[in-house]
């Protein structure tokens, strides 16, 4: 049986590519047309980016999957660090990303490549980042693991759930997941059960 832990990081990682890949493609369809993406909706993303990835997935993983499985093994420690690491950096790259958004939107063209370039090496970091937890991390976890650190990581992975892997938004988030749902492609099926 895979635990709810495991099935909820893969599709809040899920969600996530999905999400990053989506904006990368719509870059290049505004750069081959040569016209203006919707700047609100790139706002809406990165801010979604900001708010669950970083804030709650990140900051779960490296406050109680990574302590604990520091307290099982010594396998793996360097890696972990090295995670931690890019959590620790997440919120100021997704800043600076956001940032770059900005100055396409105020300053117009000459603009456009450095925020094309900021969210293609943002993308590259996160699929790197995710795969190298999905390879290393959650087999290592699937092996070293209590039932006691299970029941306590389920519970707390349980709650704060990305909306986008289908569970509804709190009610403060509730607009900004319908502008972001209706330009997302569906990755992992709305409703999905975990
Ligand atoms: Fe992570
Ligand atoms: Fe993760």
């Amino acid at each position: 049986m895979t635990h709810a832990t495991i099935r909820i990081i893969r599709q809040e990682h899920a969600a996530l590519a999905a999400m990053l890949r989506s904006i990368v493609m719509l870059l290049e369809q505004h750069r081959r047309k040569g016209t203006r993406p919707d700047f609100t909706s790139l706002r809406a993303m990165l801010f979604y980016v900001d708010e669950f990835p970083e804030k709650r997935h990140h900051r779960k993983e490296s406050e109680l999957l990574f302590p604990k499985l520091r307290a099982r093994t010594p396998i793996s420690r360097e890696l972990m660090d090295r995670l931690d690491n890019d959590h620790a950096w997440g919120e100021r790259k997704i800043r600076n990303v956001e940032h770059a958004l900005l100055a396409f939107e105020m300053l117009g063209d000459s603009r456009r490549a450095a925020f094309e370039s900021a969210v293609e090496q943002y993308v590259d970091f996160y699929l790197n980042h995710m795969a190298l937890e999905e390879r290393e991390i959650l087999p290592l976890a699937e092996r070293v693991l209590t039932a006691e650190d299970w029941r306590e990581l389920d519970e707390a992975f349980g709650r704060n759930r990305d909306p986008l892997t289908g569970y509804p938004p709190e009610r403060e988030y509730e607009a900004l997941f319908s502008r972001i749902v209706n330009i997302v492609p569906a990755p992992i099926g709305l409703g999905a059960e975990a």
